[in-house]
């Protein structure tokens, strides 16, 4: 695949922040889509605005992601309404925040499933498809957080260890063949991604936009691995290699403290989130 014209990308996570942006930059270069996300109302209002703007076919799922049976819902959606999937793009992703024992178990397991076991399970079966056509793209968003464990944010960092590990395997596994994966690997986004609590965003956060539009491009170019967020970002992500693990797990938690994640609390519903 070395253009979007033309193609099917289903982007999951795509009803706000990079996502959504992804989902407006492959409609812009002439890409059919797939939107996947909870928020009905959100993908559909995306949807018509990309229909009126691009002459492309913009489908809507509506999926939990959490849920273990997502994959197979989604696949038999796109089988039920004849879709074929060129390009995936998993970025619905969240992360657990605040001192791992202090804080509620459930955004944890949460994480997990959405970030690991759902994409896991939507790249095995798509991917399977596309390797049957030998043709085809997996774009995985992992994070730089995936390059070091992450105090304050330990499940997340283990999942996007995950991600990271995974991903890079499945693309040697799929060298010579005509199916390209890569990982994104963003530092900090100002996207909503910390909504509902305390935690401050960083203020070298970058734009969800630019996220979109030089991961793609990376793409388009047949990498395997895009630090859209900039040179800092790859060089952190790199430091890991050159320092020791016990260095660099405090450098990441001092990192972490100042964005408040040590004393991190609950803003919008603090009663139901202590519930669960
Ligand atoms: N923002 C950052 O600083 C940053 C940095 C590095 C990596 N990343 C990664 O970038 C990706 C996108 O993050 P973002 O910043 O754009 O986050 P965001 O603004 O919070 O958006 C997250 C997206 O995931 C979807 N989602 C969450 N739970 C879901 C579920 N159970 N089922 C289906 N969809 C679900 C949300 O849609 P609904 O709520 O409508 O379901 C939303 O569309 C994630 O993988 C994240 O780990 C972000």
């Amino acid at each position: 695949m070395t253009t979007y014209d033309g193609i099917t990308a289903l982007v999951t996570g795509a009803s706000k922040g990079i996502g959504a942006c992804y989902a407006r930059q492959l409609a812009a270069r002439g890409a059919n889509l797939v939107l996947v996300a909870r928020s009905e109302s959100a993908l559909e209002e995306l949807a018509s605005q990309l229909r009126s703007a691009h002459n492309v076919q913009v489908d809507v799922i509506a999926a939990d992601l959490f849920d273990r049976d997502a994959p197979r819902t989604v696949v038999d959606a796109l089988t039920e309404r004849g879709i074929e999937v060129d390009l995936l793009i998993n970025n619905a992703g969240l992360s657990a925040v605040g001192p791992f024992l202090t804080r509620p178990l459930q955004p944890n397991i949460d994480s997990v499933d959405l970030n690991i076991t759902t994409l896991m399970g939507l790249v095995h079966i798509i991917g399977a498809r596309m390797l049957e056509r030998n043709r085809g793209g997996i774009i995985n968003v992992s994070s730089v957080a995936g390059f070091q464990p992450m105090p304050f944010q330990a499940s997340y960092g283990a999942t996007k260890a995950f991600v990271l590990s995974f991903t890079e395997a499945l693309a040697e596994e799929l060298r010579g063949t005509r199916l390209r994966v890569m990982a994104v690997h963003p530092g900090p986004v100002d996207t909503g991604f910390f909504d509902g609590t305390t935690a401050k965003l960083n203020p070298k956060a970058v734009t969800p936009e630019r996220i979109a539009a030089k991961s793609l491009l990376d793409f388009e170019r047949g990498r395997t691995a895009s630090f859209p967020g900039g040179l800092n970002d790859r060089a952190n992500a790199l430091a890991s290699r050159f320092l020791t693990r016990k260095r660099v797990v405090r450098i990441s938690a001092s990192f972490n403290r100042k964005s408040g994640l040590d004393a991190v609390s609950d803003v919008n519903s603090p009663a139901s989130d202590k519930a669960r």
